[in-house]
């Protein structure tokens, strides 16, 4: 028996239930890994409050972890029973003391990148990658922005791209989450309760606006960053925290510039075992070479969970959130 975070229907926190359950043996091709960390990720409450289906209930939650591999399938030859590893993508299931899953899914840890920086910065880290060096790939000289910059995916993209000598316009909720965002290397930041987000890109960057925003709030900002984009910009959508972007008329890229428009995901990014791997040893590079520190904030137990993602979803938190199993 272990113990794992579990719902048996959508809803708010108090769907999280703490359980026991029996972990399966790792079938052909999987690995069970005993977690030593647990990564918090908004896409968690995406998944608890219904907005993206699981595939059946009652459900595991969660798609980041770090720790020992404890038990290996046949056919599994890139990892064996020791090994330490960490994953970030699919099936649900890490908010749990034990998770068996696919082996193309882990990768081993160097020694000196921790168990709870993996768990705190695989999945954000590894978006950052793709954002910044994929999607839209800087070179160096640009300025662009950034929302939620003082976040967890936030905070790694801010350090990222100054590494990359791109000035980052952050947007933060309050005047700690600025100083924090300009600590992670942003070049500006814009108080978005307290300013008006496009006169000050239009400011900042001599009236000549940004080539790319990057946009994860969703509903609130979708307007507001397709007015920051220069003449055929870029909208990188990449997530959802204040609801869902519905209804678009795609006509309103041409009004707004003949913007380019791309709602990617990670899964769309590393969705082959080589591209996986190129992307975490860019990744752990800047891990390595301490261009990029992961910050993490908030510290709870496994079964504090509906603590943790309340924190999460009330934008109280800054940084990385780790569960402890
Ligand atoms: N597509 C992908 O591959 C991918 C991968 C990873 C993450 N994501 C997305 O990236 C975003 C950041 O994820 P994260 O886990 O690092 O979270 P996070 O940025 O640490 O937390 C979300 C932050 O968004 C801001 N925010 C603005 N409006 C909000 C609202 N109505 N409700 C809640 N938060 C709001 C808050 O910062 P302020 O107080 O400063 O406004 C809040 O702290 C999420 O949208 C997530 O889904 C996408």
């Amino acid at each position: 028996m272990a113990k794992r975070i579990q719902i048996a229907r959508p809803g708010g926190p108090e769907v999280l239930e703490y359980v026991d359950f029996e972990p399966a043996a790792p079938k052909a091709g999987e690995v069970r890994v005993k977690n030593h960390a647990v990564g918090l990720n908004f896409i968690d409450i995406y998944f608890r409050t219904g907005l993206y289906p699981v595939p059946s209930m009652p459900s595991g939650l969660g798609t980041e972890g770090a720790g020992v591999i404890e038990a290996v399938g046949e056919g599994v030859t890139h990892v064996k029973e020791g090994d330490r590893v960490a994953y970030a993508q699919g099936p649900l299931g890490s908010y749990s003391e034990l998770h068996v899953l696919p082996a193309a899914k882990v990768i081993k840890l160097p020694e000196d990148i921790a168990f709870e920086t993996a768990a705190a910065g695989m999945l954000k880290g590894l978006t950052v990658q793709y954002l910044l060096r994929q999607t839209f790939p800087l070179k160096g000289g640009e300025t662009i922005l950034f929302h939620a910059a003082a976040g967890g995916v936030g905070s790694i993209a801010c350090q990222w791209a100054k590494a990359l000598g791109v000035k980052v316009i952050g947007t933060v909720g309050s005047a700690e989450k600025a100083e924090l965002a300009k600590k992670n290397g942003a070049w500006a930041t814009i108080n978005y309760r307290e300013e008006d987000v496009v006169e000050r890109v239009r400011e900042l960057t001599d009236g000549a606006m940004v080539p790319v925003v990057y946009d994860s709030v969703g509903k609130d900002t979708w307007l507001t960053s397709l007015d920051c984009l220069a003449p055929r910009g870029l909208m990188v959508s990449f997530g959802n925290s204040s609801g869902a972007v519905e209804g678009v008329n795609v006509g309103i890229l041409n009004q707004k510039g003949s913007l380019f428009l791309t709602r990617p995901s990670l899964n769309g990014y590393a969705d082959t075992r080589e591209r996986f791997e190129e992307m975490c040893l860019d990744l752990f590079d800047m891990l390595e070479s301490g261009k990029v520190k992961i910050d993490i904030a908030q510290r709870f137990k496994l079964e504090e969970a509906a603590k943790a993602q309340e924190s999460l979803a009330s934008r109280q938190t800054t940084g990385s959130t780790i569960l402890i199993p």
